[in-house]
Parts: C-alpha cells; sequence; structure tokens
C-alpha cells in the first residue's frame, strides 16, 4: 500500500494526556495505556468511530471511561490496527488500552527490544505502534508520563524522558520509576530504557544560568569511553547557544549507548539513544574518524530538541524539514570544531557519490518525497545529505545574518508545533523580505542539475561574460522539470595566481560574487578586467549540482596551485585525476600500456612542496578521487578497469614520489597516545596517506615499516592505518597480524567490527572466500546491524572489485544474506538491497544478473515491505 503527501488530512482525534505504565519482562512485557483524547474540532470527518494503529500486540482489555469495559462487538482488531466502532464525539473521554509485548522476539529492533539483556526502544519512525495502540503519526503531540516496574537486579535503572517525578520499591525484589515529560511530544520520541547501566554525570550551565544535569549510560565495561562524547555534548551545547541562540529546556540530558542500533542515534526527548559506535571512544580503541563522527553525531541530536523535537514534522513526507536543517546544523558545528575546509571536502565526497548516485537512480525522489510504502526506506542520502544542501544555499542566499533571523522566526513561530518545510521557507522569506518561491522546486523535484558555463572575454570593453546554464535529466514519475534558483559562488583569479575583484554591472567590487541561476541559460557580466582571468566556479560547493566544465589539464594544475577557495582548490585536483585515470581506463580496457601523464605526478609533487598547515587539509589534497566517484563519472561502469587505472596512477606517484613522500612519512611518525586535537589528527593522518602510498612499492622496507606501525601504534587511528596497508597489499605477516589484532580486541566490539571490515574491503585475490569463511565466524552476528554492515555492507557497498565479480557470485551472495536478514530484520535488509539499486550502470552480463538476484528477492514469499519496495523500484 503506498501512502501519498496529497491525501493528508489533520487526525480526526487528539490526544492530550498519554499515561503509560509498563511492566517489564524480557519476553512478555506488560503495557497498560491510559489515553486522554477528544475529537479534534479541526476534523471534517463524520465518522465516529476511532482507529489506533498497533502491530505484534497481544490485545488483553480495552476499557472506555474508567468503567466501561468494551466487549468484542465494540471493537475490530487487524493485523495492523484496533478500531473502536464508536467513541464519544462532544468531550474528552478516557481510552484505557492493556496489552502484551515480546521484546525477546523482536529483531526488527523496531518498538521495544533487548540488546545484550538491556531494554531499549526505538520509535521513529513509526515503532511506537509495536508498543501500544496509538494515533502514531507525528502531528498528535501529547503529554507523557511513564512509570516503570521491575525486577530491581535484571533492571536496575529505569528511564523514560522527561524528570523523574517518583520512584519507590515493591515486594519481590522490584521497584517502579515514574517519568514525567513536561513538553508535549509525538509518540515517535517517545523512549524507555530498562538495564544493569551504569552512568557518567556531568553538568551544563547554559547562557541563562540554568544547571543541566547530562548523563551518558553504558554497559559498565564501557565506562571508560565515555569522555568524549561528554565533551561533545557540552561543545554542542554551547555552539546552539551561540550560533542559534538556542537554549536546553529541561534539567536533565540523557543519553543511553546500545549495542544493537538500525541506525546512528535517535533523539527521544530527554533520553537520546545512540549505537555505542556513536558514544564509545578511547584512543586505543577508536580512529580520529570515530572520533569526529561522535561528536557530530552527539550534536546531531542535541540540535534536534529545536529543530525536530520543539518543531516537529506534520506528516513524514516532511522529514527534511528536521533532517536536512539538523544536518546542515551538524555539519557547521563540526566545521567550526575542526577544520572547515576538510568537513566541506568529507560532506561533498559523500554527496558527489553515494547521493549523486542515488539521484540518477531508479529510486531518486525529491528531499520532500510524494509517495511511500515504507517511510523507513525515506531515511535516504537524499533527505538527509541534499536536504542539507538546500538549507545550505539558504544560507547562501541570505547571508548568515539574514538567515539567522529566519530561524529565529521559525522558532517564534512554530514552537509546540508540527509544521511542513513550506513553513521553514516562509520563516526564512518573511524575515529577510525574500521571494523564495522559485527556490521551493528544490523540495519537489529530484535529480541532480547539470550546470554548464561558456565564458567570453571582451577585451575591449574589459568585461567577462558567464554564460551558465542548467539541465536535470528527468527522474522516475518526473519526466520534465523546471528551472531551479542555483547560487554559484564564483571567483576570478588573475593568470599570475593573484586574486581578481568580481563586479557584477551595478555591483560592487568583491573577492567573490553569488551568481544566482534562475534561468535554463543566463550570462553574467564581470566588468573592469584588465587581462582574461581564471574563472573558479561553484566554490566552498555552493549548490548541490554537478559542474560540467571540461577544463585543460593545465588550468585545473594552476587551480590547484592558486584558487583561494579550498574547496575548489581540492576540487581542482580530484577533476586532474579524473581526466588522467579515465585515459587510462580506456587505455586498460584496449590492453594498452598505462602510462600516467606527467603534467599529474608534477601536480602532486608541487602539493608536497607547499607548506601546509592543516595537515587534515593536505592528506586531502594528496588523495586521489575514489573508485565510487570515479564509478560516478564512468557511463559504462567497468570496476576493473577503474581499478587498476587508480592502482597505476597511485603507484607511478609512490614511485616517482618516493623520496618526498618517505621523507614525509618519518617527519611525522612520531608515537603520540592519540589525542584529539587538529595538530595530532593532522600529522596521523598525513604519515598515513604517504605509507598507503609507499605500500604501493610492495618493498620489503615498507612491509617492515607497515609490520613496525601495527605493532607499536599506541593509538587505534596508527594501528588500523597499518593493518589496512598490511591487509590490501601482499605481506607475509598478514595472517598473524589479523590474529594478533583479534585477540587483542575480541572484547571490544566496535574493534571487532572494524576486524571484519578491513578483511571484507581488501582488492586482494581471495577477499570473497575470506568473507564466506567469516560468516561462520563465531564473532559473526546477524541479528547485530553493526556486524552486518562491517562484513556483509563493506563488502557489497566498499568493495566493487570484488563484490561485482564477473561470475555474479558476489550478487547472489547479498541476495542470500538479503533474504536471511528479510525475515529478521526487514529494515536493515532493506538497506543492503541497495547495492543492486544501481543495475544499470553496468554492461549487459553483469546487468542480467544483478536483475536475476532482484527478482529472486521480490518473488520470494513474505518478503517484507521495506525490502519489495526497494527491489520493486529498482526494477521498474
Ligand atoms: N531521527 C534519527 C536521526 O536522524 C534517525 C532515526 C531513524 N530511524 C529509523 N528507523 N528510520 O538521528
Ligand atoms: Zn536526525
Amino acid at each position: 500500500r503506498t501512502v501519498y503527501l496529497k491525501d493528508y488530512t489533520v487526525p480526526d482525534y487528539l490526544i492530550q494526556h498519554v499515561d503509560l505504565n509498563f511492566t517489564l519482562d524480557e519476553e512478555n512485557t506488560r503495557v497498560v495505556s491510559r489515553l486522554t483524547m477528544c475529537r479534534n474540532p479541526a476534523s471534517r470527518s463524520s465518522d465516529t468511530s476511532l482507529t489506533l494503529a498497533g502491530e505484534n500486540l497481544q490485545l488483553i482489555r480495552v476499557v472506555l471511561n474508567e468503567d466501561n469495559e468494551l466487549g468484542d462487538k465494540d471493537y475490530l482488531q487487524t493485523p495492523d490496527s484496533l478500531i473502536i466502532h464508536d467513541v464519544p464525539q462532544q468531550r474528552s473521554f478516557v481510552l484505557t488500552i492493556e496489552n502484551g509485548i515480546d521484546p525477546k522476539a523482536n529483531t526488527a529492533l523496531e518498538g521495544l527490544y533487548l540488546s545484550n539483556g538491556m531494554l531499549c526502544t526505538q520509535c521513529e519512525a513509526e515503532g511506537f505502534r509495536k508498543i501500544t495502540y496509538f494515533l502514531d503519526r507525528p502531528d498528535v503531540m501529547a503529554d507523557f508520563t511513564t512509570t516503570i516496574t521491575a525486577d530491581r537486579d535484571r533492571f536496575p535503572v529505569l528511564l523514560s524522558n522527561g524528570n523523574k517525578v517518583g520512584h519507590g520499591n515493591l515486594p519481590d525484589n522490584r521497584h517502579w520509576v515514574t517519568w514525567k515529560d513536561p513538553f508535549k511530544k509525538p509518540c515517535y520520541l517517545f523512549a524507555l530504557v530498562a538495564g544493569q547501566l551504569e552512568c557518567v554525570e556531568d553538568y551544563f550551565t547554559t547562557v541563562s544560568g540554568r544547571d543541566i544535569t547530562l548523563q551518558i549510560f553504558v554497559e559498565k565495561h564501557d565506562l571508560d569511553k565515555c569522555g568524549h562524547a561528554m565533551q561533545s555534548l557540552k561543545n554542542a551545547m554551547a555552539w546552539d547557544e551561540q550560533v542559534y541562540g538556542r537554549e536546553y529546556d529541561l534539567d536533565l540530558y540523557m543519553i543511553v549507548a546500545v549495542s544493537h542500533f538500525n541506525m546512528g542515534a535517535m533523539e527521544n526527548k530527554g533520553l537520546n539513544v545512540f549505537n555505542t559506535k556513536f558514544v564509545l571512544a578511547r584512543p586505543d580503541t577508536a580512529t580520529d574518524a570515530d572520533y569526529e563522527h561522535i561528536e557530530g553525531v552527539i550534536g546531531h541530536e542535541y540540535f534536534h530538541n529545536w529543530t525536530g523535537n520543539r518543531i516537529t514534522c506534520r506528516d513524514w513526507f516532511q522529514l527534511s524539514l528536521k533532517e536536512g536543517f539538523t544536518v546542515f546544523r551538524d555539519q557547521e558545528f563540526t566545521g567550526d570544531r575542526t577544520s572547515k575546509a576538510v568537513k566541506r571536502i568529507e560532506d561533498v565526497n559523500m554527496l558527489r557519490t553515494r547521493q549523486f548516485a542515488e539521484d540518477a537512480g531508479p529510486l531518486a525522489h525529491p528531499i520532500r518525497p510524494d509517495a511511500y510504502i515504507e517511510i523507513n526506506n525515506f531515511y535516504t542520502l537524499t533527505v538527509y545529505e541534499k536536504g542539507a544542501e538546500i538549507v545550505r544555499m539558504l544560507h547562501t542566499l541570505l547571508g548568515a545574518d539574514g538567515f539567522r533571523k529566519g530561524s529565529d522566526l521559525y522558532f517564534e513561530r512554530h514552537d509546540g508545533q508540527a509544521v511542513t518545510c513550506d513553513d521553514f521557507v516562509s520563516a526564512m522569506e518573511a524575515a529577510n523580505g525574500a521571494d523564495l518561491s522559485q527556490f521551493r522546486r528544490w523540495y519537489a523535484q529530484a535529480g541532480t542539475p547539470v550546470i554548464n558555463v561558456a565564458q567570453h572575454y571582451d577585451a575591449a570593453q574589459k568585461t567577462l561574460s558567464l554564460t551558465l546554464s542548467q539541465y536535470c535529466p528527468p527522474t522516475p514519475g518526473q519526466p520534465a522539470k523546471e528551472p531551479l534558483l542555483i547560487p554559484i559562488t564564483t571567483g576570478l583569479i588573475n593568470k599570475d595566481g593573484s586574486p581578481a575583484l568580481c563586479r557584477l554591472q551595478d555591483g560592487e567590487a568583491a573577492e567573490q560574487v553569488v551568481l544566482q541561476l534562475t534561468q535554463p541559460e543566463q550570462t553574467f557580466v564581470l566588468a573592469d578586467l584588465n587581462e582574461e582571468p581564471i574563472v573558479s566556479v561553484l566554490r566552498g560547493f555552493s549548490a548541490p549540482v554537478k559542474l560540467a566544465m571540461n577544463r585543460p589539464l593545465d588550468e585545473l594544475a594552476f587551480l590547484l596551485s592558486h584558487d583561494p577557495d579550498t574547496f575548489n582548490r581540492w576540487d581542482a585536483g580530484q577533476q586532474l585525476a579524473v581526466q588522467v585515470i579515465s585515459g587510462l581506463i580506456v587505455d586498460y580496457q584496449d590492453g594498452s600500456e598505462l602510462a600516467v601523464n606527467p603534467l599529474l605526478i608534477d601536480a602532486y609533487k608541487k602539493v608536497l612542496a607547499h607548506p601546509w598547515e592543516d595537515l587534515s587539509y593536505f592528506s586531502l589534497l594528496m588523495t586521489l578521487p575514489s573508485e565510487l566517484y570515479l564509478t560516478e563519472q564512468m557511463r559504462v561502469v567497468d570496476v576493473e578497469a577503474i581499478h587498476y587505472a587508480r592502482e597505476a596512477v597511485a603507484k607511478a606517484l609512490a614511485e616517482q614520489l618516493r623520496e618526498p613522500l618517505e621523507a614525509l612519512y618519518l617527519k611525522h611518525h612520531r608515537d603520540e597516545s592519540g589525542q584529539f586535537d587538529a595538530g595530532a589528527i593532522g600529522r596521523r593522518r598525513i604519515k598515513n596517506t604517504c605509507l598507503a602510498y609507499l605500500a604501493r612499492l610492495d618493498a620489503d622496507w615498507v612491509q617492515h615499516w607497515a609490520l613496525q606501525q601495527f605493532n607499536s601504534a599506541k593509538n587505534m587511528t596508527d594501528q588500523l592505518a597499518a593493518l589496512t596497508v598490511i591487509v590490501n597489499h601482499p605481506h607475509p605477516a598478514s595472517q598473524q597480524c589479523l590474529d594478533s589484532f583479534y585477540e587483542q580486541w575480541r572484547h571490544e566490539a566496535l574493534v571487532i567490527d572494524k576486524w571484519f571490515t578491513t578483511q571484507a574491503s581488501s582488492p586482494l585475490p581471495g577477499t570473497f572466500e575470506k568473507v564466506l569463511d567469516l560468516l561462520d565466524h563465531p564473532a559473526f552476528d546477524i541479528k547485530n546491524p553493526n556486524r552486518v554492515r562491517s562484513l556483509i555492507g563493506a563488502f557489497s557497498q566498499s568493495n566493487p572489485l570484488h563484490f561485482h565479480a564477473a561470475s555474479g557470485q558476489g550478487y547472489q551472495f547479498l541476495a542470500d544474506r538479503i533474504l536471511e536478514l528479510n525475515s529478521l530484520n526487514p529494515q536493515v535488509a532493506s538497506r543492503m538491497v541497495g547495492a543492486l539499486t544501481s543495475w544499470r550502470r553496468y554492461d549487459e552480463k553483469r546487468q542480467g544478473l544483478m536483475k536475476a538476484q532482484l527478482e529472486r528477492i521480490i518473488s520470494t514469499p513474505a518478503i517484507s515491505k521495506d525490502v519489495y519496495e526497494v527491489a520493486v523500484k529498482s526494477l521498474a
């Protein structure tokens, strides 16, 4: 069944108050839900029945207004609802529902479930209906009071949203706790956690002087890995006060880390539930990337308190209202905390590889989709990452001050409401007196626009004409596209490398200008130019578009040396490498020798010679475009040609720049305990970039360096980088290192995830057989999503060479796992289908093999709607 945005109607009933009573047990939890409800005056329906959503619930009884126990004839139970035939229409009423649930049988990890002995919930998007019958939709906002009763030994800690208002002991070694959340919320923000948890506590004083207690709950063994998460939370709280003027609103902020979690984390009011991956870190167990992601996700969930919780979504089609905005906020937070240049490049890299692929494929959808079968399938890169780019464009168009005025107005207008993307844009418009009607198309239109740029210099007039055009290819259900408002930040550079000022007719001269492209084709004239400058277009990646500018290699090399915009400087190097590698791909396919253009070597040599301050940025400049990015640039993807052409370039760089790479490695190879500061992170990053290049030399001495680093590393960044080099290139100690790594870390699940990923990602022959063996390893557990992602996800999504083996064995392997996961955890199963959806991009033989697996999946009886939707749409 498909749900459509156009069918939205207001709820027929409202819930003012929810009083929940849980009697916890691993296999038989009792829920008593007392709902104070009334007819919604805004509803236009004349139906006097009430339909509540509910799935997998054992209904025990239904009571209307305290004493009227309803019988079979008063209601109808369906597999996904409870319909009460007649409820009071004129006054409010109380509906009490008692039901049983089995958390242990819940392997889908949605609703109330068991993870390492603790009970926890995940309700977004529609998990609350697996706890009790309810109006499970985000525009029904209520006050929640939650009482939890449980055994004191198995569940000493009992948590829910808001403030703890009562607790006590009961006979038979039982106890109870009552929580009250003073803020109205939709049920997707409800949370309950119970178990043998230990807690780290700290506090934060808000700008207005309120003291907030901060608690992070983990399993005892992880107490020593909470420091970074706690510091991140304090940083996020301070940042939101400074940048958005937003203060925290409850007296308590709790975070719980759980081992079994479908996604990254969840912003439940006052009680965030996190995947352990985004909380736990110690220098010896977590990499620098992990540290950064933890701070980012902690920030993300914290920022949701205003963008998501205080103001929520009217319906799930508006998901990007909270996710796009909150991702934008967490990106800016991380940029401020680390390196703005590096963060921007990392985000764009992800967007241009994964999101652009989604936008060009059979599952393309606008950031505000207009139909879905299963909403969990729409927690996508498009809704999140492209959604963040749309918000970023508003920031670019309105300026930081204008954007802040707009967000202030948005918070003021809509606090406590469930609203739409359109309400957000309207607030931005109203606060700035702007007209964003054309901009709104970004919310409705899918696909990645392609921008063409033509330039003409008029020496007599001293003007440069830039003619920009936009074209967006059709996407499923959208054959024709309307032109968008696209901000294109542009700068000019003189031939001697100095910046040239930009002045549009009757404008002020500035270092750069934001060209507002609104037409299919439009010419902008820049004046006062004594010579023809080199243009730097789409600075900072100011719009989520593809720039089609086939620039000569020497011009790209020039920009790599001179562009003051850190993003475009890096991107020039990427485009240069893409062109060189693309040429080699053709040579590889022709069976010709792979000779690397010396211009590229020379460009990298210059990068190596420059005195960089930000070593992380330097490392990115030294990194070749990924195989996935190269995949995006090819018409018919040839995974082998991509791999070997890219490797040829990497090897040529290693051979010809061996001296500076060696020197750089040795310069930064010091023993560092793994502090999370920009200097140390940068040193590790550039050093490990050099090691990965040098490993291409297949020389004894490099093997020795890698082994040495592996054995002496004091932090996970260095240890894992060395292990990766050892596993990705022939190395005599490879198996020995894997074994010792396993022994060293067998009690740290998150490190063992890395152990699986490293092996599943290796380009060496035999990787597929290794992956099959690892499936049978005692540490593999298909019921744990992190493990599934670390083995099956890594192999299918990050190892194109082996996953796309011509035999089709990778495809069959993946389909087998998807079918196995389908009955256990449909959400995770559906994510795994992603690797098959791009089948049209491959040669005919692979197309047939991939399609056959998709067809096998959809014809399987009892296929979940999650998996079905993705598979069926990708075949359409
Ligand atoms: N709102 C959460 C976040 O962005 C994601 C939860 C999504 N969960 C799901 N099962 N779809 O942080
Ligand atoms: Zn989010």
